[in-house]
């Protein structure tokens, strides 16, 4: 599918957020974005779009298979449809095509949860003031994942949403060679990048090094694919942890924005002493332009909250790249641009 045909695929939804006459509301653009949030946040813990999946139903029989009281679904379903969310034909709700392809199991990626993390995420942001006051969050984010052990579950499966839908890209635009056996996944969490390259190229094994926290899951989702006998966990911090050498391939996805600047040139050298001639590095980022869009600006401001760190610049990466010892350095820009980016660089 084009670019644009995806474009005109897809339908926008009401930004309810605006007032419906001419008066400018100022609370409208706190309190709706709040309901807004509760509301699919409740669906998602409900399990209301995965009953809808297979079809239609009348409210009676949507809320009887949520397990909640009509009284209770009415309200939330009538918000749902104006928000683009679900659709009401006669007296029955249905899920809207994109609430089918990306909260339901039926559909493209499930996102679910994307949802109930954000339910755990939400009480947290409360410490936003005092970050921005002191400039860091008081302490790091992974943490609070040792502390209550269902967050780091709840954020590998989140993350494994994400990971599901860049699986296919990756695959697009890695190019991976017979010579290539030993992957290295920094950060690899959920396991599920290392899974899909050594399901398509039966040389690899692969080494998967994580917080524990993240890898909790992760042993028994690679047992499931039978590969145990390829794919390794070495929980630790990869600061500090031994990873290994000779290395073909190495995945850094999704892990810089979690680092200082200092921390990604010291790993980025470390990375680039590890790798044997010809082996490849594999970078997915959210890349910083001047001036910051509004998602890439709210990304830094979680970032801020959780790890105290930021999203960087190309020209950063090159520049810590270079140092490292790196050669051939490409970027690709994911389609759609909320995907973010690529680089590859080669040793
Ligand atoms: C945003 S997630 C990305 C997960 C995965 N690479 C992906 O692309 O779906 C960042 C991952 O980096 C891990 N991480 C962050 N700091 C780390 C550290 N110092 N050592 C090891 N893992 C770390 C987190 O636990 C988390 O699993």
């Amino acid at each position: 599918m084009s670019s644009d045909s995806r474009i005109m695929a897809y339908e926008a939804k009401p930004d309810v957020c605006q007032p419906n006459g001419s008066a400018e509301l100022p609370m409208l653009d706190v309190y709706m974005p709040m309901m807004k949030s509760a509301a699919i946040i409740s669906a998602g813990r409900l399990g209301l779009f995965e009953a809808l999946a297979k079809g239609p139903l009348l409210l009676a029989r949507l809320a009887e298979d949520v397990k909640a009281s009509a009284q209770g679904v009415g309200p939330l379903a009538d918000f749902l449809v104006t928000l683009g969310y679900l659709e009401k034909n006669g007296e029955c709700f249905a899920n809207t095509a994109s609430t089918q392809r990306w909260f339901t199991s039926a559909g493209k990626v499930d996102y679910t949860p994307g949802l109930l993390w954000t339910q755990e995420a939400w009480p947290m942001m409360g410490a936003l003031t005092d970050v921005v006051r002191s400039g860091a969050p008081e302490r790091p984010f992974w943490d609070a994942m040792v502390e209550k052990p269902h967050l780091g579950h709840l954020f590998a499966s989140y993350m494994a949403a994400f990971a599901t839908d860049l699986g296919p890209d990756l695959l697009e635009h890695v190019p991976v060679s017979s010579a290539h056996c030993k992957l290295l996944d920094l950060g690899g969490s959920h396991g599920l990048h290392s899974i899909r390259f050594c399901q398509r190229y039966p040389q690899l094994s692969a080494t998967i090094v994580d917080l524990p926290s993240a890898l909790m899951e992760t042993g028994t989702t690679i047992e499931r694919q039978q590969l145990s006998q390829r794919i390794h966990l070495v929980p630790g911090d990869l600061s500090d942890c031994d990873w290994g050498s000779d290395l073909d391939l190495v995945f850094y996805l999704s892990v810089a924005h979690n680092h200082t600047a200092d921390e990604n040139r010291q790993i980025l050298k470390r990375i680039g002493d590890s790798l044997n001639p010809g082996g490849l590095l594999v970078i997915h980022e959210y890349l910083a332009e001047e001036p910051l869009n509004a998602f890439h600006a709210a990304f830094r401001l979680t970032l801020l909250f959780e790890t105290g760190t930021q999203i960087y610049p190309y020209q950063n990466y090159c520049e810590w790249l270079g140092e490292a010892g790196f050669g051939e350095i490409t970027r690709i820009d994911l389609d759609p641009h909320e995907k973010g980016s690529l680089i590859l660089a080669r040793r």
